[in-house]
């Protein structure tokens, strides 16, 4: 049985000796354009079902959707999520092109309407790890998120008249109201080198 450990503990040092060096020879994909590692793909998915599946919130909702509401919606998706995610005749621009490993869906066409609603919220408060996707809880209240939410249940088919009209040209809304500094953070120590 001692034997059994301290190899097992062998085998464990010898494979963080083995990913330590990989990363600082840069073994380790750091670059935006390059195709996911063996695996990625499956980890980042799977990881991401479980938390939606453990944390999304469930019916009711908070807030009911109506069709000023989704109106509201597509007037903060033009202002915070068109330029990766597209309107109805747009195509990828250089920011959605550039993304990677995993490009964000241009609504247009992969919609998320047979999502349930409680998953498409939980993806845009809290983002997807690993992708270009933003969380937004820093940035809008809940209402706001629910708007959105409501929003892309009903993109690109089934919209309600006045978003249906932001959605088709986006060139009327106003630029988002700009948002308060950020704290500023002490500067990092550097060590001496
Ligand atoms: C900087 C680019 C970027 C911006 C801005 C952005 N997204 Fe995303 N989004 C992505 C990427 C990349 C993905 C793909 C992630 C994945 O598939 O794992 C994504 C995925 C999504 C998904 C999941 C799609 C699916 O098929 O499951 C939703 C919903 C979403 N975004 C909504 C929004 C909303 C709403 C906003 C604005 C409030 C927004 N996004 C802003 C990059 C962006």
């Amino acid at each position: 049985m001692r034997g059994f450990l301290v190899g097992f503990v062998a085998a464990l040092a010898v494979l963080a000796v083995l990913f330590f060096s990989a990363v600082k020879t840069g073994q380790l994909p750091a670059r935006a354009d390059g195709a996911p590692l063996p695996g990625e793909r499956w980890v980042a998915r799977t990881a991401l079902k479980a938390a939606i599946a453990r944390e999304a919130p469930k019916p009711p909702y908070p807030y009911p959707s109506s069709d000023p509401e989704i109106a509201n919606g597509a007037t903060l998706y033009v202002q915070n999520c068109a330029v990766c995610h597209g309107t109805a005749h747009t195509t990828p621009n250089a920011i959605a092109r550039g993304l990677g490993p995993i490009r964000p869906p241009q609504f247009a066409r992969d919609s998320v309407d047979d999502d349930p609603e409680g998953v498409t919220y939980w993806k845009i408060e809290h983002g997807i790890r690993f992708t270009g996707m933003p969380a937004y809880s820093p940035a809008l209240d809940e209402r706001s998120i629910w708007a959105l939410t409501y929003f892309l249940k009903r993109v690109p088919k089934d919209l309600p008249a006045a978003a249906n009209a932001i959605w088709e040209d986006p060139s009327h809304v106003a630029p988002p109201t700009p948002m308060p500094a950020l704290p500023t953070r002490p500067p990092r120590r550097r060590t001496a080198s």
